[in-house]
């Protein structure tokens, strides 16, 4: 069985790059609101290379970030020391999250589909239990999905992304399946990379898992919080068919 965190240590190498071209940084003025409309501290599940972490250090919050892949977590640290910046960043995995009982944060952030990475049930509660577990009182649980994977096409093998990067040729193919009876969605990634007469390929594969918006809600309700918004957008628009990503902001009880 696939674990959602497989497949992380091995992409790390390539994560900026895709990135870049791909999510951009269309989420990061949100995530920057919301920290820094905060006092106290502020925990990033899943913080990965930093590509949250460091905008949101930068808006002035206290920010924590926890990751379980330690090559992600050493391109989160390269970026801060490269940015001047402090955050607290811990190797560790998001089901047990490993604070004292006296440490409580204002906003608990789940960016870019980290609770998709959940791949089975009882992960999902777990991380909901131990989130309930560090937020303050009345404090913020911000979850932002990537919507409906289980109802895009599969394909197979097709070329995603070229082009250069430092002195070499990069080229990521992707393969998409779907596992429809667990909820899954699987994208098989081969990074094929060309310097001068080298070439090194890479291949690994990433797994997710998608609940719809009122399943999400009732395990949201079951381990103690209320949502008080549902969104569509980056800006507050609602949530419809069209909307491209599904954000959810929960208080705790
Ligand atoms: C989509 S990336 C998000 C990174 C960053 N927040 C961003 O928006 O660019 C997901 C990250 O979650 C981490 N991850 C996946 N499952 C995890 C788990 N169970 N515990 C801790 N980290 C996990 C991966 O290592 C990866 O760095």
């Amino acid at each position: 069985m696939a674990e959602g965190w497989h497949g992380w240590d091995e992409y790390a190498p390539f994560y900026d790059w895709e990135n870049a071209q791909t999510v951009k940084r269309r989420d990061v003025p949100f995530w920057q609101r919301l920290a820094a409309a905060q006092k106290g501290p502020v925990l990033e599940l899943g913080c990965g290379t930093g590509r949250i972490t460091v905008p949101v250090a930068r808006a002035g919050a206290r920010v924590v970030g926890i990751d379980r892949s330690a090559p992600m977590l050493a391109r989160a640290r390269q970026r801060l020391r490269a940015a001047k910046l402090r955050a607290m960043l811990l190797r560790g995995d998001i089901r047990q999250l490993p604070f004292r009982r006296r440490v409580r944060f204002d906003l608990v952030m789940a960016p870019y589909g980290i609770l998709q990475s959940l791949t089975r049930e009882r992960d999902l509660r777990e991380t909901l239990d131990a989130v309930a577990g560090v937020v303050r009182s009345r404090g913020l649980f911000a979850i932002d999905l990537v919507p409906d994977l289980p109802r895009w096409s599969e394909y197979d093998r097709r070329v995603s992304l070229t082009g250069r990067r430092g002195h070499g040729r990069i080229r990521l193919t992707e393969s998409v399946r779907q596992d429809q009876r667990k909820g899954l969605t699987i994208f098989d990634q081969e990074y094929v990379e060309r310097r001068g007469s080298k070439r090194v390929v890479k291949r690994f594969s990433l797994t997710f898992r998608t609940i719809s918006i009122p399943q999400m809600r009732r395990r949201l309700e079951a381990a103690g919080f209320v949502v008080e918004a549902v969104l569509g957008d980056y800006e507050g628009g609602p949530l419809d068919l069209r909307a491209d990503v599904w954000i959810v902001l929960a208080r705790r009880k």
